[in-house]
């Protein structure tokens, strides 16, 4: 049986997949959250997690310098990496939504300006509504966007609201729930086709809790 590479994003879709895999019997003895390394066999040698960013996991799995990932809903609307996405893993729940400062109002007759971390998803949810936008994109801190008169409304992720609400800001449109989503490199699966279809049963099962591992 060959080792499945796996890359997950650090942070806390990586703590969640970790504890996942730990179910399934997979352990890591070499992980721990204060470690600097970023390969980690399992203690079976049947997956080999590497650590990247969050926003690389897909580019990894596309490229097929991993097999699998698991990687934000998000991540996967702004790029449109060429993987197969397999399953909803249904944590790392937030949504996409539109926001803008509680005190102020949107002048209709001029374009709207929008700031993002996401102008893919900014771009084609505003062209559904069929209207046309001025983007800026930024690489984080979005909310200072619209508080510093830099963009009227923002497109971002919003999991509690409370970034949101301590730069008194509000939601004014829902664009869509987001969630982690397992994906596979589109060749490993016809290369590893067993034990690629073999871990995605039992993560299947354990998610859904349908007693495949009990
Ligand atoms: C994300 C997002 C919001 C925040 C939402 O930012 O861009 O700023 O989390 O979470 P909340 O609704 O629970 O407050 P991230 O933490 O990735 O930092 P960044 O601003 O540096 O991108």
């Amino acid at each position: 049986m060959s080792t499945i590479t796996f890359a997950l994003g650090k942070g806390r879709l990586a703590e969640e997949t970790f504890a996942l895999l730990e179910k399934l019997g997979i352990t890591f003895p070499e992980y721990s959250t204060k470690s600097r390394k970023l390969i980690f066999p399992s203690a079976d040698h049947s997956v080999e997690v590497v650590l990247v960013k969050a926003t690389d996991v897909d580019i990894y799995v596309a490229n097929g310098a991993t097999d699998m990932g698991v990687v934000g809903k998000d991540t996967l609307m702004e790029s449109h990496a060429d993987v197969y996405e397999m399953m909803d893993l249904g944590f790392g729940k937030c949504r996409f939504a539109v926001a803008m400062p509680k005190d102020k109002e949107l002048n209709p007759s001029k374009k709207l300006v929008v700031a993002t971390k996401y102008p893919n998803v900014a771009k084609e949810y505003y062209s559904a509504k069929g209207m046309s936008i001025e983007l800026i994109k930024l690489n984080g801190s979005v909310e200072l966007a619209p508080i510093v008169g830099m963009s009227d409304v923002i497109v971002d992720i919003v999991e509690t609201g409370s970034t949101l609400k301590a730069h008194n800001l509000h939601v004014v449109e829902e664009i869509c729930p987001i969630s982690a989503r397992l994906i596979v490199n589109k060749a490993s699966l016809r290369t590893k086709s067993q034990e690629i279809s073999t871990l995605i049963e039992k993560i299947r099962g354990e998610i859904c809790g349908c007693g495949y591992n009990k």
